[in-house]
């Protein structure tokens, strides 16, 4: 299990300070604060991970300033940290060598939503929901959603590949980025890929840079491909009375040739804690639900496909109730649902241990047996949800007394080998980050990793970028 390593200060309070006299003077006024009680609200993430305030923060407005910023922060000795929405869950941004925090919060600009070459360039700051209706408004689409839409940054969602419930049918972040605009550590520019959908000339670099967890450059430039949006979408709530049957319905889904846009399940403790938190109502009774969601473009064909798969999953998957949403706000409320499972788990039972596993999708009903299993074994209850049509399944160990992190980290181990054993994943999502990087070895093996390291000593040879993340110091 995760244990909060203390923070240990790198850089000496006078590199610190030169740097901060340094910046001062090259950006312009309020971009660069030592007040101890705006770092301390730069300190945490959502991983819970632990409290780890930067020294100096640095709100950059433009590419030239995040340029300045590395160049005299590599030269003083200090490490930099760069942020985004600050809602990550694997303690990715968090500052356990001090330093400088680079908030990428300002440069938030949408600098094009082009319909000709159907893509968009934004700065990293742009919050994902606010890129969604930019778009939308053009009749585009950017699929990528994950639950944090409302505040998280772009930004972040590439530099962690952040993904969401419509992974089935489009994928996730990388799969949308084209090109980047980056910074590197020694504050020089550099740009990959651009416009066009296609490009093979090189390594591909763009997805090297998404998902590396801000280790190896500072994006201030995104641009994605977008979408035609679909004009249909039809969404269904499944019940089941077993989480079995509700993770072996997933599989017989997708096996049947279908191709949704999300299939999400979640357990009976997942739907109780849900009740009431949001505006949907779930049916009572220990229900296990699957939503189902397709789009396209014609209307009939769309809602016919998502009748076929209600009768099967009534006539041969076991399914107890099947709803379809009837308007928008319909579908609005049971997504809001699914998006505030997490916090209404936490709320319900005061501590809980989330993980973000996934494996080969036809895996997953063994995984959760295997992860029901664990749970009972270690005496810790458990919620599983999540994206269960991609293979990737949120793992929650609940409980409220601390006396049980023993128990949670024997559970939450298990489960890693578990995933790892069924050809799987310890992350699907969230990223390895701070709270992972002991288990990196679990899945990955020696030689990757130090291929990996030489990757990042070579974009960041004093290891000051972001330090002491994904791989163990
Ligand atoms: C979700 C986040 C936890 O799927 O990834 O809700
Ligand atoms: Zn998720």
């Amino acid at each position: 299990m995760f244990n909060p390593p203390p923070q240990r200060l790198r850089a000496s309070r006078e590199a610190v300070g030169k740097l901060y006299d340094e910046l001062a003077k090259a950006l312009p006024s309020g971009r660069v604060i030592r007040d101890s009680d705006i770092l301390e609200s730069y300190a945490q993430d959502e991983s819970g991970a632990g409290s780890y305030p930067p020294q100096l923060l640095v709100r950059p407005l433009s590419t030239q300033h995040v340029s300045t910023t590395l160049e005299a922060a590599m030269r003083c000795g200090v490490p930099v940290v760069p942020r985004g929405g600050g809602t990550g869950r694997a303690g990715g941004c968090l500052a356990i060598e001090g330093g400088l925090v680079l908030s990428l919060e300002s440069m938030n600009r949408i600098l094009s939503v082009d319909p000709g070459s159907m893509t968009a360039t934004v700065e990293p700051g742009v919050i994902t929901g606010d890129l969604h209706e930019a778009v939308e408004a053009e009749g585009l689409f950017y699929p990528p959603d994950p639950s944090s839409l409302d505040s998280c940054h772009i930004g972040g969602n590439v530099a962690t590949n952040a993904s969401g419930a419509r992974n089935p049918k489009y994928g996730c972040t990388r799969n949308q980025v084209l090109g980047l605009e980056m910074v590197l550590p020694s504050g020089r520019l550099l740009r990959t890929g651009g416009r066009s959908l296609k490009g093979v000339a090189g390594y591909d670099l763009t997805s090297l840079i998404c998902g590396s967890e801000g280790t190896l450059a500072i994006m201030t430039q995104i641009t994605v491909r977008l979408l035609p949006r679909p004009p249909h979408v039809e969404t269904a709530l499944m019940l089941f009375p077993g989480v079995d049957l509700a993770s072996r319905a997933v599989v017989a889904i997708m096996r049947a040739g279908h191709n949704p846009r999300a299939l999400e399940m979640m357990d009976h403790v997942a739907v109780d804690a849900v009740r009431g938190a949001a505006p949907f109502r779930f049916p009572e009774g220990n229900q296990n639900a699957v939503i189902l969601e397709l789009d396209g473009t014609d209307r009939e064909a769309v809602f016919s496909e998502l009748a076929e798969i209600g009768e099967m999953a009534q006539a041969r998957l076991g399914a107890s109730l099947v709803l379809v949403a009837k308007n928008n706000s319909e579908r609005r409320d049971l997504w809001e649902s699914r998006r505030v499972m997490s916090p209404s788990l936490r709320e319900k039972w005061g501590m809980k241990y989330a993980e973000d596993v996934a494996v080969p999708l036809d895996h997953v009903p063994r995984l959760v047996e295997l992860v029901h299993r664990r749970a009972e074994q270690s005496e810790i209850a458990c919620s599983t949800y999540g994206h269960a049509g991609d293979g990737s399944l949120h793992v929650n160990l609940l409980f409220n007394d601390e006396s049980a992190w023993p128990a949670v980290t024997k559970a939450a181990e298990g489960v890693y080998r578990d995933a790892v054993s069924l050809g799987g994943t310890i992350t699907s999502e969230h990223g390895i980050g701070l709270i992972k990087r002991d288990y990196l070895p679990w899945e990955q093996s020696s030689p990757l990793i130090a291929l990996q390291r030489g990757l990042k000593n070579l974009f960041d040879p004093e290891d000051l970028l972001n330090p002491g993340k994904i791989f163990l110091p």
